[in-house]
């Protein structure tokens, strides 16, 4: 037989238990939480783009917790390829609006009731990703109370000092004025914006482009423009899906949301551009 005839090697059939990509990735256990609660055909892509945001913040989570321990070690290299990923898995996260960007009322209202007082308001893990970047609030572990899991881990995650938290004591560490009482704030509460930190970055903005600390800065300010958009498109889906109505969650909806949106993430990185 000549050369060319030869079959390539196929991939193996034959386990004795389950495959090990099954063993890996729980891909039996993944595709079936999917039990839906109403009879609508739309309800499916509902449910499964929420599980999917809901893997993405598990992963963005592990990428800013990676970044805040290397920070805290100085290792800056570690931090940023952690950001860099993290930019990325928002990129991803943020395409997977697509499939609810045009969701009408009609089509919506057809599973809406099924969710009963259901949220995403109650995300864990979501509530999470919004403590490291300082968005602190004990009351929002109240929710939680009735999963210990996720309420233990969110209750650490209110003492930890936030991915931002962490930037500033590298700031200091590299002989910038952050003021002491930034340095020894509570953690546990919501971070607010400082003059002298935005004073620190007009600095840092002003010198080398390419210093460590500018090009933190910046990948920095990639995450809080990618976080507002994440606000903006779920505002903007809902807008369209039930316009001004109540969320299920029993807020005042888009009002509520809209509130939430304005919010600007690592704050002085925005202003300081003024002073620049
Ligand atoms: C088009 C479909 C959606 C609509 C109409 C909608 C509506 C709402 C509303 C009205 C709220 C405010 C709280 C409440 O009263 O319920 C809310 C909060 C929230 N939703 Fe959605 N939502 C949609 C899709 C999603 C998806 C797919 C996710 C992914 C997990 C999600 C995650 C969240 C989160 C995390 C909050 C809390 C935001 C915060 O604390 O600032 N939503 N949503």
């Amino acid at each position: 037989m000549s050369h060319e005839a030869h079959e390539p090697e196929t991939p193996h059939l034959d386990f004795q238990g389950t495959t090990p990509y099954e063993d890996y990735v729980k891909a039996d256990v993944l595709t079936h939480l999917q039990h839906l609660l109403s009879d609508d055909p739309g309800e499916m892509v509902f449910l499964v783009t929420t599980q999917v945001m809901e893997l993405w913040f598990t992963c963005i989570v592990h990428e800013w917790e990676t970044a805040a321990k290397a920070l805290r070690k100085d290792d800056v290299p570690t931090a940023m390829d952690a950001l860099k990923r993290s930019i990325r898995e928002l990129e991803a996260l943020n395409g997977s609006w697509t499939p609810l960007a045009q969701l009408t009322p009609q089509q919506f209202n057809s599973y809406r009731s099924s969710l009963g007082e259901g949220s995403g308001f109650q995300s864990a893990m979501y509530r999470r990703l919004e403590f490291l970047l300082g968005e602190k609030s004990a009351s929002m572990l109240v929710p939680h109370r009735g999963s210990p899991r996720a309420y233990a881990e969110l209750e650490k995650a209110l003492h930890e000092p936030s991915l931002y938290d962490e930037v500033l004591r590298l700031l200091a560490r590299r002989g910038h004025p952050v003021p002491q009482e930034v340095l020894g704030r509570d953690v546990s509460q919501r971070y607010e914006s400082s003059p002298e930190v935005e004073r620190v970055w007009a600095d840092i903005y002003s010198g080398d482009e390419d210093d460590e600390l500018a090009r933190l800065g910046e990948a920095l300010t990639d995450v809080a423009e990618l976080v507002w958009r994440w606000r903006n498109d779920h505002l903007v889906a809902t807008r369209r899906a039930m316009g001004s109505k109540p969320g299920t969650g029993g807020s005042a909806g888009v009002a509520w949301l809209e509130r939430r949106a304005q919010k600007n993430v690592f704050p002085e990185l925005w202003t300081a551009r003024s002073h620049v």
